[in-house]
């Protein structure tokens, strides 16, 4: 068992997920005195770094999707296992740009492999690790894929060249999977400004926050 608390980030490109994380973390650092840890899959250590860059280079257009979603998984691993589970294990809030949920709506709402194969893969990955609470941010995909054209910082990888389609399955994946985890999955509206979706994640994170404060 761990001791900290475990929140993922996830949503369609365009979403918004970096710059709301961003803003997150003072208000976050305020409330949870053991301390705030925020990262990012694929990457946030070495290894996970390094696989990310060969998963998301541009000239890759060679992959398979089953490669595809076996480098996604092993960036996972080492990025769990070095990352996430000491921070977890010191009773840290381990706030994480993307985990599994992204595997099951890219590789296979996106790409059209098995669910099934992603979820027991993904276990086999994680140890069965899931995330307290996922904030996920949802939007339309036009909108989404607006945003990063106008966005001249953000990298733009292989994923974000895929056809509309695809970015539109993706984002019907995350619904259905909101839909099976009511409990766990909480979504936001990232179409609203930004003041609006960070006191709406603020407020959904409070509420498993104050369990174990009281605990
Ligand atoms: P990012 O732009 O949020 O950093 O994520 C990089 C891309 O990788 C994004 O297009 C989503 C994609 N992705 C997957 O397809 N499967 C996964 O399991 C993860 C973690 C990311």
């Amino acid at each position: 068992m761990t001791k900290g608390i475990f929140i993922s980030l996830e949503g369609p490109d365009g979403a918004g997920k970096t710059t709301v994380l961003n803003k997150l973390l003072p208000a976050l650092e305020k409330r949870h005195s053991a301390g705030v840890v925020t990262t990012r899959e694929p990457g946030g250590v070495m290894i996970a770094e390094a696989i990310r860059e060969v998963i998301l280079d541009v000239n890759n257009t060679a992959m398979d999707s089953k490669t595809e979603l076996l480098l996604y998984i092993a960036a996972r691993r080492q990025h769990l296992v070095e990352r996430v589970l000491p921070n977890l294990e010191s009773g840290k809030l381990v706030l994480v740009d993307r985990f599994i949920d992204s595997s099951v709506a890219y590789q296979g709402a996106g790409r059209g492999l098995s669910s099934e194969d992603i979820k027991w893969l993904n276990t086999y990955a994680t140890d069965g690790l899931e995330p307290d609470l996922t904030l996920l941010l949802d939007i339309e995909s036009e909108l989404g894929l607006s945003r990063i054209a106008q966005n001249s910082d953000r990298e733009v990888n292989r994923l974000d060249l895929e056809k509309i389609d695809m970015h539109q399955r993706v984002r019907q994946g995350y619904l259905e999977l909101a839909q099976e985890n009511p409990e766990r999955i909480k979504i936001i509206d990232a179409s609203n400004d930004i003041e609006t979706v960070v006191s709406e994640a603020l407020k959904a994170i409070e509420a498993v926050l104050k369990p174990s404060k009281d605990a």
